[in-house]
């Protein structure tokens, strides 16, 4: 019988991977300039986690998770995202006992139960940094500063900057009493889940993708006019800085994010090229969660982009190269079979992708699997070969070809 993949769970298969991998080394490599370290936090964790970290009334909690009860019938989810993870593990470790900032980066899949399409998956990938224990402006300025350096390093340089600040807890009161007011004369016509969220989360309402929600709520209060003093200079800090570097970007005063534990600067990165799931990261400041679990008030800030999404524009962009052997061993008798395993062996040692035939075939049959490997040489070991020690290649590309000594096989194919 054969079996399924489940439903927006996807395999990762070769030669994608490789667009994976250069962006993953890539993360690795602008991250660890700015000193994030990476951190693996596990995919499972207590269910509360999550309800305390990205709250109980918003749609990833409400409707998207993977929980179910383990065997020792405890409550257990499968990671939406990491941010959550993360802060648990911060405070759990006492990471906050180390020298202020602590940056850690990870990467790896986070499982939502949405409706797959395209650039939206069950199982999806992220590549994700937060940073603890600075709550200057600066931070916030250097986090989307690095993430605009990694987007262009991977040859991604046309996406918006959007970028808002929601307020604290000081101010946020007000702006959700102004929301209330305004949304409450015609409550009724909003969407179900708007008029769910008008009980729980009014800001959500700015950014429901519904179109007949988008028209009522025009003309709605912008959470500028809000602000404390302290979220406003923080927020008229974050964009000088970004003006001095003259990073582009964009005031969204939508953008509200569907995680409750934002507090002021709050931003997404999006590309004109993906249709309706058009983020490919985004994040904020989160100020207050490290306290809500139970650790001291350190102000934090992080983002994570998706992964699968990135590779998409990648893919569309430039043509992905199928990997190939340097050098396809092909050999005639039992002697040379193993005189060729040899060799193939010596080659991977010396860090050269070989192959070789694996029993016995004719010859042309040996060359034609070369040839559908892409192999770009032959070598090719007969009785005549072993005897005379000088070994026949073949440019399979270039249809030349030549004698090399058996003693410098390793050289002649680390030199072409
Ligand atoms: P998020 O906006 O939920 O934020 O997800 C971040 C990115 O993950 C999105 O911009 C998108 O590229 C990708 N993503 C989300 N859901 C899916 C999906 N179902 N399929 C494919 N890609 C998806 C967070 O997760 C926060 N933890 C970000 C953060 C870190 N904020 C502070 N620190």
């Amino acid at each position: 019988m054969k079996h399924n993949g489940l439903k927006g769970m996807e395999d990762i298969l070769p030669p994608d991977i490789a667009v994976w991998q250069s962006v993953e080394s890539s993360a690795r490599e602008i991250f660890g300039r700015y000193g994030f370290q990476e951190i693996r936090v596990p995919i499972l964790e207590s269910t509360d986690i999550f309800i305390r970290g990205i709250g109980e009334a918003t749609d990833i909690v409400e409707k998207e998770m993977y929980t179910f009860m383990d065997k020792g019938n405890r409550s257990v989810s499968m990671r939406p995202e990491g941010t959550a993870p993360v802060v648990r593990s911060y405070v759990e470790k006492n990471l906050h006992t180390m020298p202020s900032p602590q940056k850690y980066f990870y990467s790896g899949p986070m499982f939502r139960y949405e409706r797959p399409q395209k650039g939206r998956f069950r199982q999806f990938y992220q590549i994700g940094a937060e940073a603890f224990g600075i709550a200057a402006a600066s931070m916030d300025a250097e986090l989307i500063i690095m993430l605009k350096n990694l987007l262009e390093a991977i040859g991604l340089s046309d996406l918006n900057f959007e970028i808002n600040s929601i307020g604290c807890a000081a101010c946020r009161p007000a702006y959700r009493s102004a929301l209330l007011d305004f949304f409450g004369d015609r409550r009724s016509e909003y969407c179900p889940d708007c008029q769910r969220r008008y009980e729980t989360n009014p800001l959500r309402i700015l950014d429901c993708k519904v179109p007949q929600c988008g028209q009522l709520r025009q003309g709605a209060p912008t959470v500028a006019g809000y602000l404390c003093e302290d979220c406003r200079t923080h927020f008229d800090e974050v964009l000088a800085i970004l003006n001095s570097f003259r990073i582009p970007h964009t005031l969204n005063p939508n953008l509200v994010r569907g995680l409750d534990y934002y507090t002021k600067t709050t931003f997404e990165v999006t590309s004109e090229h993906l249709g309706a799931q058009k983020a490919v990261a985004a994040g904020g400041r989160y100020d207050k969660l490290v306290e809500d679990f139970g650790g001291p008030a350190t102000p934090a800030i992080g983002f994570a982009m998706g992964m699968e999404r990135i590779v998409t524009l990648l893919k569309e962009r430039s043509e992905i190269k199928q990997r190939a052997p340097k050098v396809f061993v092909a050999t005639l008798g039992k002697e040379a079979e193993l005189e060729g395993f040899r060799i193939v062996e010596t080659l991977r040692a010396q860090g050269v992708w070989a192959e070789q035939s694996y029993g016995s075939a004719s010859l042309k049959s040996q060359l034609r699997r070369a040839d559908r490997l892409s192999s770009e040489f032959a070598l090719i070991i007969g009785e005549n070969e072993l005897r005379s020690g000088k070994l026949q290649w073949k440019d399979l590309k270039k249809s030349e070809q030549g004698e090399v000594a058996a003693a410098d096989v390793v050289s002649f194919f680390q030199s072409e």
